[in-house]
């Protein structure tokens, strides 16, 4: 959720703040601040809005500070205004404080400072902390030892960057919960909420782990657990490039990640495939394929689009590796005291890897003695870390906070893994050549569908105006018209709903008039006669039918309103090539609505809260 950021070192960190909460701006955006310390003066800027006003604020000002920190805020207690926005600051002005994540005692701390004197400004949770941390400072203890004492009290989940006045030589940091990396530069140190914000400065990087504090000088860094145990880190050096996180002259980041899919679905499988074995090679299972094999139950949990894919993943593993396999909300995974045994597999599949529910999913599978493996997107990310093992689907950065390539990267990761165990139960390496020749086929396939962008745009065009939105699919394509459906939702803000083709004569035919578009996912696979029903049902009642097909059905047309045909591919990828159209119709409908795709309202791109 919010974007955290910090600088110690010679150079002035205003623009350095800015650009690194430009680029954390996709994980929130309704407020943003800095607080700057540079001899023994301190300032903050706050703005309600996106970074580009407090941009604005900042340049009329003529600011200059060694240490600072920013933060662009999701909010969760407190509306979006300048009050709330962080960072927070004790009453004198000398201590700055920026936090992502909950805590969820606030109310019984806040009495406890009132009660001592202290005047509270925000409708903010976090401001506790930077009062709770005050509490201690005036006792004479040191900034690291009060920020110490002081989350010694809390509950919650926490992403803390903390600067005071009376030592300016530091920045402190600590986390639970929520990410956290230090950045390692010449005479000067970041801090951040994920790599993007400082990449343009550094590409060596310090993962925090949850209970951990580090203090940060602009020659070193120091990390101890928050019951004040030394800690070695390692330090890690980040693979992507400035490019990959840059717009790279495309309108919005989401078309850009549309269109890249024909690059990252290769990626995904690069170096993967054993095509004349008709299996995959996954480095990140090797140690635990004979576990994983063996499961007598896969478990998948995961949240948003990411669950989508795991249901996509339900239907590959059940066909193929034949292990009973069950999908889970991972926020109601926990809640609901599930049955999980230790010969049972659970994957969490987390484009960021840094979702709190899916965190939570982990947590609770690993307690419970499961195989834990994660399939994650972001390298180093808490989920990667945390699990026992795991594949990266390489799908590159996603800022887009509507995930279209880590979609379809996920499953083929999924297909990989399918592909990996059953082949090493009963499929036939002929019947995995198959599998493999086919995927190794997608991305030309993808480039085919890209080159419908001006149909899809012109469908897009009809039904800019429509109120809400119908999804059927039957089998694989079941979990593409949810994930239809979600993305027209969370970019254009028109109701849509995902079913079964078949579940629509149980109730949301009732809702089909001439007015609603209903989006049929109806490739020529084995559930092609029965969507073929189902289209005339709807048509029979005057909905109006935009269908995906087989480029080589030649019945369909006749059938529907509008048909957007796509290369075939066998039903277990199909997947893969159908979201991609319905990812370009969300697109285009948001476009033409003139909504802001790359940051849809109330949404943020990695979940950090439960
Ligand atoms: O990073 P994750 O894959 O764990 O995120 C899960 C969901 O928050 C995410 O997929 C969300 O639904 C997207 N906005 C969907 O486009």
């Amino acid at each position: 959720m919010c974007g955290i950021v910090g600088y110690i070192g010679e150079k002035n960190c205003v623009p350095i703040l800015i650009n690194g909460l430009k680029r954390l701006e996709y994980r929130g955006y309704d407020s943003a601040g800095i607080g700057l310390i540079e001899n023994g003066n301190s300032s903050i800027i706050k703005n309600k809005g996106k970074v580009s006003v407090l941009e604005e604020t900042v340049s009329t000002l003529n600011l200059h500070a060694g240490l600072g920190i920013g933060h662009t805020r999701w909010a969760t207690h407190g509306i979006p205004n300048e009050i709330n926005a962080h960072p927070h600051s004790n009453e004198k002005n000398t201590l700055f404080l920026i936090h992502n994540g909950i805590i969820e005692n606030y109310q019984t701390i806040k009495k406890g400072l009132q009660n001592l004197g202290y005047n509270f400004k925000s409708d903010t949770d976090s401001e506790v902390l930077v009062h709770l941390i005050d509490s201690f400072l005036t006792k004479d203890y040191s900034l690291s030892k009060s920020v110490q004492l002081a989350l010694n009290e809390v509950e919650g989940t926490y992403g803390i960057a903390v600067i005071y006045q009376n030592e300016p030589d530091k920045l402190v940091v600590a986390r639970k919960g929520s990410p956290l990396v230090v950045g390692l530069g010449e005479h000067e140190n970041f801090i951040a909420s994920d790599v993007s914000a400082i990449l343009a400065y550094t590409k060596q990087v310090v993962y925090l782990d949850d209970g951990e504090l580090a203090v940060v000088s602009k020659d070193g860094f120091t990390v101890k657990t928050i019951s004040d145990k030394e800690i070695e880190k390692e330090i890690h050096e980040i693979s992507i490039s400035l490019e990959e996180i840059d717009k790279g002259g495309y309108p919005h980041f989401m078309l850009k990640e549309i269109i890249e899919q024909t690059e990252s679905v290769r990626n995904s499988m690069r170096g993967r495939l054993l095509v004349n074995e008709g299996t995959a090679k996954l480095g990140g299972l090797a140690d635990v394929v004979d576990r994983l094999v063996n499961s007598k139950r896969i478990l998948i949990s995961a949240c948003g689009t990411s669950w989508h894919a795991a249901l996509v993943g339900e239907y590959m593993f059940e066909q193929f590796a034949r292990i009973p396999t069950e999908v889970e909300y991972a926020s109601e995974f926990r809640y609901r005291n599930p049955i999980i045994e230790k010969d049972d597999t659970v994957f969490l599949i987390s484009q960021s890897g840094e979702t709190a529910d899916t965190r939570a999913a982990l947590h609770e599978a690993k307690n419970r003695g499961a195989l834990v493996l994660g399939i994650c997107n972001v390298v180093g990310s808490t989920i990667a870390r945390e699990s026992m093992a795991g594949v990266y689907i390489h799908a590159g950065p996603e800022i887009g906070v509507a995930s279209t390539k880590a979609f379809t990267s996920q499953l083929i990761v999924l297909a990989l893994i399918t592909l990996l165990v059953a082949r090493k139960k009963s499929l036939s390496t002929s019947e995995g050549k198959k599998i493999t020749d086919e995927l190794q086929k997608l991305p030309d396939k993808i480039s085919e569908i890209l080159k419908l962008n001006d149909q899809i745009e012109q469908i897009a065009n009809e039904f800019k105006d429509s109120k809400n939105f119908l999804y059927l699919g039957r089998g694989y394509n079941f979990p593409v018209a949810l994930e239809g459906a979600l993305k027209l939702k969370e970019i254009s803000y028109i109701h849509a709903e995902g079913y079964p083709a078949a579940e629509m004569k149980h109730g949301p035919i009732a809702l089909i008039d001439e007015n609603m578009p209903v989006v049929f996912i109806a490739p020529k696979d084995s559930t092609y006669e029965k969507i073929v029903s189902n289209i005339e049902e709807v048509k029979a009642r005057g909905g109006r039918i935009i269908a995906i097909a087989d480029d080589a059905d030649g019945e369909i047309d006749s059938l529907v309103d509008y048909v957007i045909k796509i290369p075939r591919t066998i039903e277990m990828l199909s997947p893969v090539l159908n979201s991609i159209p319905l990812q370009l119709l969300a697109y285009h409908i948001a476009v033409i609505k003139g909504l802001n795709v790359d940051q849809p309202r109330n949404l943020a791109k990695s979940v950090t809260v439960e």
